[in-house]
């Protein structure tokens, strides 16, 4: 569907994406995910034509995109911050692309009341964008941009202005809508949770790089580099014979016996966190700590000071690249 075939940016001679080659499926939600400053928003923009790539080509359903201008590419752009137009009703703001396009007055009505309806904004057609919450104004953004029923949707960071319990809520509203529209999604976001929790495949980017590319399930089992393995979840990285390993805090077991365990430390806290118990122990003979996940049928009850075993199964160990 999408094609970036070996594209790069450079900003006045500074490389900020470097050769990046990826094929994005039709209908899928993929899901560019890294720090502040590592290129997700340059990548966004490239592919909707606010910047062209300095080397490389981007194809849509194989046409070759890369020198047409924003307006002859089947696709929208939502951005952060919600860009409405303030002297326009949330009706007139959805139609404004309508009208662009000179659609017919019936189908410019119908698209906008499915638009409206499935972003519940039925009651508020009426008012004006300062007449609406940050999380309402958000899904009049959206609205608009699929009342357009572009191939694809382009989504830089939409929820990232709001607060926690609203993001949560357009979470899923967001899922919801990609899968019974079918669009491709292509998002942003810097938020891992929010990442593993709308993606089909999450690409994990690091200074201009790409880290992994995978699923959700793959990201979070088998990261391949140290980034990926520390960036989406917390993991304890171990190192040994010259090679690193990653294992999950659930994958560790805190033992009282110290006979046999591969680690032994000492609890520096004891953290009760609603629906899981952990703990910080810091390890003898090595400068670090590692995180425990404990066994919830376990109810014996870990003091801070006290002497413990870490143990766990070899095949839990992920072994990560350099
Ligand atoms: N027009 C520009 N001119 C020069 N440098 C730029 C320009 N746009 C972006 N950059 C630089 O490119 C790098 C990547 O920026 P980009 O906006 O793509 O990051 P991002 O991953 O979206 O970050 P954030 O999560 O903070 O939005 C940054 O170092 C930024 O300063
Ligand atoms: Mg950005």
């Amino acid at each position: 569907m999408i094609e970036l075939s070996g594209v790069e940016k450079y900003f006045a001679g500074q490389v900020v994406v470097h050769p990046l080659s990826l094929t994005i499926k039709e209908g899928e939600f993929l899901t560019l995910l890294g720090p502040s400053g590592c290129g997700k928003t340059t990548i966004l923009r490239m592919i909707a034509g606010f910047e062209y790539p300095t080397k490389g080509k981007i194809l849509l359903d194989g046409a070759d995109l890369t020198s047409l201008p924003p307006n002859r590419r089947d696709l929208n752009l939502v951005f952060q911050h919600y860009a409405l137009f303030p002297h326009m009703t949330v009706e007139d703001n959805i139609a404004f692309g309508l009208k662009m396009k000179k659609l017919p007055a019936k189908e410019q009505q119908e698209r906008i009341q499915e638009a409206v309806e499935m972003t519940q904004l039925t009651p508020l057609v009426k008012r004006y964008p300062h007449q609406l919450s940050g999380g309402q104004q958000q899904r009049v953004a959206i609205a608009r941009a699929i009342a357009n029923k572009p191939k694809v949707l382009l989504l830089d960071e939409p929820l990232g202005a709001l607060d926690l319990q609203l993001r949560k809520n357009l979470q899923s509203e967001l899922k919801h809508l990609q899968r019974s529209l079918g669009i491709t999604f292509v998002y942003v976001t810097h938020d891992q949770e929010e990442a593993m929790m709308l993606s089909d495949r999450i690409v994990i980017m690091n200074s201009g790089k790409v880290e992994q590319i995978g699923t959700p399930r793959e990201i979070y089992a088998t990261p391949t580099t140290l980034f990926s393995a520390t960036f989406v979840g917390e993991n304890n990285i171990f190192s040994q014979d010259g090679r690193l390993f990653a294992v999950r805090p659930e994958k560790l077991r805190a033992v009282r016996s110290q006979d046999g365990a591969k680690r032994i430390g000492e609890v520096l806290d004891v953290l009760y966190l609603g629906s899981i118990h952990k703990l910080v122990v810091q390890l003898e003979d090595e400068p670090m700590t590692v995180s425990i996940v404990l066994d919830f049928t376990d109810e014996r009850t870990w003091q801070v000071g006290e002497k413990v075993g870490v143990n766990w199964n070899t095949e839990d160990e992920v072994v990560i690249g350099p």
